[in-house]
């Protein structure tokens, strides 16, 4: 960070932002149904955003416009002080920019060995193209002992990852976003419900992305899981921002009576 602390960010180059992210007024459509109406929402260096919310509050489609899934109608996004033209952004753009997603939805290849996701659309190739196998495993093995806490019980580079857990699954696709060193990594709580320990695998890897230095945005149902390891927090409710706190001003049960009246049917 060259001496320089938060707020700003010193990119390659030297180009000074005070942002990862900044959204401003940002509008999406799935046809006739708007599922975000006008959100502003940033994220900053080195911290970790919590989004709360009800079943179809936008979440999800939030972070996927600043994956690259989906394109936004209106509005306006900066990705580390770079304007986004929505017709020309990708998640291959998003993953040059340094942020990862742990979707919902989990994009690991099901009927894959571990090491194989790991690399998955990035493989690492010899001048004939060929995919480099021996240190593909090895760098899963280091990815996996390094990581993602997996202490070689269980689970090694060849595991099927269908045969891990629901938690071995999001710490697959964390140990990716740490591997390829990104700055901003994306958490949208899976569905399928994690067993306290893997939610505690789960804590873990956020905490350890803040110590690195990197930022995160936890989306989850589960406001004693977000509160924690939090820095500051985004209520949403029907496809607009309707509560922002820091946790230095909240303690977790105002938040909780917060979330309850923020999200009341008007
Ligand atoms: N691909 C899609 N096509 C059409 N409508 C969609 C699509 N994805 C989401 N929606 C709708 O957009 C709204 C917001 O959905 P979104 O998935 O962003 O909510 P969410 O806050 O992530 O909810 P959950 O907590 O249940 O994951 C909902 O009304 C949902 O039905
Ligand atoms: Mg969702």
């Amino acid at each position: 960070m060259g001496g320089l602390s938060w707020p700003l960010l010193v990119l390659g180059g030297g180009k000074i932002v005070d942002k990862l992210v900044e959204m401003k007024n940002i509008h999406k459509y799935y046809g006739r149904l708007k599922a975000l109406k006008g959100i502003d929402f940033s994220v900053g260096d080195n911290e970790i955003v919590g989004v709360l919310g009800d079943n179809g509050a936008g979440k999800s489609t939030l972070i996927k416009i600043i994956t690259g899934l989906h394109a936004f109608r209106e509005g306006e996004m900066y990705i580390k002080g770079e304007k986004i033209n929505p017709r020309h952004y990708s998640v291959k753009k998003a993953h040059q920019l340094g942020i990862e997603t742990v979707y919902q939805e989990q994009a690991l290849a099901e009927k894959q060995a571990l090491w194989r996701n790991i690399f998955l659309g990035r493989q690492k190739t010899n001048a004939l193209g060929f995919i480099k196998v021996k240190e593909e495993k090895e760098e899963t093995e280091k990815v996996m002992r390094e990581l993602m806490g997996f202490t070689g019980i269980g689970a090694n580079p060849d595991s099927n990852i269908k045969t891990l857990s629901g938690g071995e699954k999001q710490g697959v696709a964390i140990g990716r976003a740490m591997y390829f060193d990104a700055d901003l990594v994306i958490l949208d709580e899976p569905t399928m419900a994690l067993s306290l320990q893997e939610v505690d695998k789960v804590l873990n890897f956020i905490e350890s992305i803040k110590t690195r230095g990197k930022s995160c945005v936890y989306i989850s149902h589960n406001i004693s899981n977000v509160y924690p390891v939090s820095d500051r927090f985004v209520a949403m409710d029907r496809g607009k921002v309707v509560g922002r706190y820091n946790k230095d001003e909240i303690s977790l049960d105002q938040l909780n009576e917060e979330l309850i009246s923020v999200t009341k049917v008007k």
